[in-house]
């Protein structure tokens, strides 16, 4: 099968007042459709660096990076934005809802910036409801508990079909139960929609719900479990 996300020796450095500070060294990784691979590694060992870099949002001091079989080094910055927008949907630590939207109009946002409003409130309003979100559609974020914002988020990062999904530490705001709830949820819709995904986290407890486990320590990865 044809892998949603390639990674092929990335390497990643940073200046600092002495020198080089190479947090990723000669990286590669493969994640197919439907898989579901979390990355674990302790604080300051350059996961969301790792993350940043398999979704465009930075670029590697050296290595390719291909999602849905287009290289990301050999695009502009325009053609970086349009698939981002296109192909990877990102879930962050914090739910990044806007206070001012609600569930509903989260998710519908990017399209009806785009003109492309016809199908999206549809789309909207199946993904809430796979969610369990369906009484929160008209709600404000002021009005619905943590774990619903952190499911909105989701939602949110399934809207635009993309390929790949990228989660960074999504429990990490929420308790135990809520926070396992939010990565069956993530879980359900990876296996659904046959998404790739990555989920960077700290949080020992949702680790069963994977498919593969690396680790990120002294700048190189290593899988841990196949399961
Ligand atoms: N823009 C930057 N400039 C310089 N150093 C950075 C920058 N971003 C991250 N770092 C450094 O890279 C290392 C890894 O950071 P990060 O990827 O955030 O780790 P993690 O997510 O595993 O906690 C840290 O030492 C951090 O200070
Ligand atoms: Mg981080």
């Amino acid at each position: 099968m044809k892998n949603a996300l390639e990674l092929n020796n990335i390497s990643k450095s940073y200046q600092d007042g002495e020198g080089e500070n190479n947090i990723l060294n000669n990286i590669s990784l493969e994640v197919k459709p439907g898989e579901f691979v979390a990355i674990v590694g302790p604080s300051g060992s350059g996961k969301s660096t790792f993350l940043s870099i398999s979704g465009a949002l930075l670029s590697p001091s050296d290595g390719s990076v291909m999602v849905g079989g287009t290289e990301l080094g050999k695009k502009n910055k325009k053609k970086l934005v349009k698939i981002r927008r296109e192909k990877i949907g990102f879930i962050f630590q914090s739910h990044h809802l806007l206070p001012f939207l609600t569930a509903k109009e989260q998710l519908t946002l990017v399209q009806k910036m785009n003109k492309n409003n016809g199908k999206s409130d549809l789309r909207a309003e199946d993904m809430l409801a796979d969610l369990g979100l369906a009484e929160c559609a008209d709600k404000f974020p002021a009005k619905m508990s943590g774990g619903e914002k952190q499911r909105v988020a989701i939602a949110r990062a399934f809207m635009n079909d993309p390929d790949i999904i990228l989660a960074d530490e999504p429990t990490a705001s929420l308790d135990g139960a809520r926070g396992r709830q939010v990565v069956e949820l993530i879980k359900k819709e990876v296996k659904k929609h046959q998404k790739a995904a990555i989920m960077v986290t700290h949080d020992e407890r949702v680790l069963d719900l994977v498919d593969v486990i690396y680790r990120l320590e002294n700048a190189g990865l290593k899988k841990v479990v196949n399961q």
